[in-house]
């Protein structure tokens, strides 16, 4: 784990102990830290383009699978990866605004619901980071479930494909 800790992990050691710590899943799973560093990954990379707030989208890529406690539907898990984000936020506060609390509240809580649609760009890239990521069980994500213009292009769409 130590060798692929990105610069945010570096940064935010206390804040990655609690998510890891408390973890139902094996960590090594579908749902576990290579998928949380992925989405960092996509997000930062989409965030360059939309202009999406990093420090949100980094945030949702370690939060919002957090509180999963199959690999399959689980249909709370955003919305307890919400609470979690609240409490951990009581507990000791990220240097982040309301309006960024905000929008990682509604990021998690709402991940996994297409239905669900927000006119915000940081929301759209984090739901698209983790769209993205897809690739990764062997589906190609569709356009019509991503939000942001640039994520919807095939070349955006085959790169994450390709990237291992
Ligand atoms: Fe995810």
């Amino acid at each position: 784990m130590e060798k692929l800790k990105n610069g945010f992990e570096a940064e935010n050691p206390g804040l990655i102990d609690s998510i890891i710590s408390q973890f139902a899943l094996d960590i090594n799973s579908l749902h576990g830290i290579k998928h949380w560093r992925r989405v960092a990954e996509i997000g930062n990379y989409l965030a360059k383009h939309t202009g999406a707030d990093i420090e949100v989208v980094n945030l949702f890529a370690y939060l919002h699978d957090s509180k999963r406690e199959d690999e399959y539907e689980d249909l709370w898990h955003g919305k307890r990866a919400s609470i979690f984000v609240e409490e951990l936020y009581n507990k000791k506060p990220f240097d982040i605004s309301k309006s960024q609390l905000d929008k990682l509240l509604f990021a998690c809580e709402h991940h996994s619901n297409s239905n669900v649609k927000s006119n915000d760009v940081t929301i759209q890239t984090c739901w698209d980071a983790d769209r993205l990521d897809l690739h990764r069980v062997g589906t190609i994500p569709k356009k019509e479930f991503l939000n942001t213009d640039f994520a919807k292009q095939d070349e955006v769409i085959e790169l994450w494909g390709q990237v291992v």
